[in-house]
């Protein structure tokens, strides 16, 4: 019986996953698995859940749209898609489908990856956004022990929600009008907001208040070097892009679904790059 493992999205053809995955089906030997994209309209969704097991997947990925809406499906969930109410991995136990969230897991293994000497509690963080992809890095820093989260926002009710929902009591709003305070004394800044995407506008953010020793990262990977990492490196801030965390998160869930852990390599990010076209020097 081959062990199959999909990715659950609408639309799902440019996900990457099947190739991560695949790699490291590949590189670790794992036998008659595959791991393949599973395009999943919203109406569909409870359907696919229901038939998940009956169609030979030994456990999922789930992506946009669906997070919330498999959150709020499934029965079972770790502590930390309860918390987030989202789900981006399902696993399979004797007592069903089980969601779980790799999220925030992949943002700061990432970091600890490509910026080893940074460490959340040396100082505040700031994160613009307050969106899906906001609530697992906000959860992550807090827990990772950053003394203080400012949560830079376009909708001030948005970010408040997201700080009384996850109970972040360290966290607060600030206007994007006063970047500047929010920016002075920071430890890291993190883009989770979708502008610097390609095809999106460019945040357009003086850096200028960030202390020389702060951390600049965007979860945006398309492209590779946003401009607002552009615009760190050009003040010699160090800066860590956001393709990472899409390879760090896939980490757990391919350890759940086939026993072996896997690692996130050069190799691996140069075999993604090219997929998106892109060559660089210093993988
Ligand atoms: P995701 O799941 O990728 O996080 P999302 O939930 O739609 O996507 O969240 C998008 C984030 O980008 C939000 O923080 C949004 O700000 P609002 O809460 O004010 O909507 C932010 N965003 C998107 N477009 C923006 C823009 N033009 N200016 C400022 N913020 C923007």
């Amino acid at each position: 019986m081959i062990s199959k493992v999909c990715v659950m999205g609408w639309p799902i053809a440019h996900s990457r996953s099947p190739l991560i995955h695949n790699f490291w089906i590949h590189q670790l030997g794992i036998k008659d698995a595959v791991y393949e994209r599973l395009p999943v309209a919203p109406k569909d969704l409870a359907d696919t859940l229901r038939h998940l097991r009956d169609w030979g997947f030994v456990g999922a990925n789930v992506t946009v749209p669906h997070k919330e809406a498999v959150y709020a499906s499934l029965m079972r969930h770790d502590a930390l898609a309860h918390r987030l109410k989202a789900v981006n991995t399902i696993v399979m136990s004797d007592h069903g489908l089980e969601g779980r969230n790799t999220d925030g897991y992949g943002f700061m293994a990432n970091l600890a990856d490509r910026a080893p000497g940074w460490r959340a509690g040396a100082g505040p963080a700031v994160m613009l956004g307050a969106g899906g992809a906001a609530r697992a890095v906000a959860a992550a820093l807090h827990d990772a022990g950053a003394p203080e989260l400012r949560i830079v926002n376009r909708t001030a009710a948005r970010a408040e929600t997201l700080i009384s929902d996850l109970s972040l009591t360290r966290a607060r709003f600030f206007q994007w009008d006063d970047m500047a305070t929010a920016l002075d004394g920071a430890n890291l800044l993190v883009n989770t907001t979708n502008l610097g995407m390609a095809g999106e506008r460019d945040l357009d953010i003086d850096l200028a208040p960030l202390p020389s020793t702060a951390l600049v990262t965007d979860i945006v990977y398309t492209p590779l070097e946003t401009g607002l990492l552009k615009a760190a490196r050009a003040r010699n801030l160090a800066t860590v892009d956001g393709l990472g965390m899409l390879l760090h998160q896939a980490v757990p869930g391919f350890e759940a679904w086939f026993g072996k852990r896997p690692k996130v390599t050069s190799e691996l990010r140069k075999l993604v790059l090219a997929d998106m076209g892109i060559t660089e020097d210093k993988a």
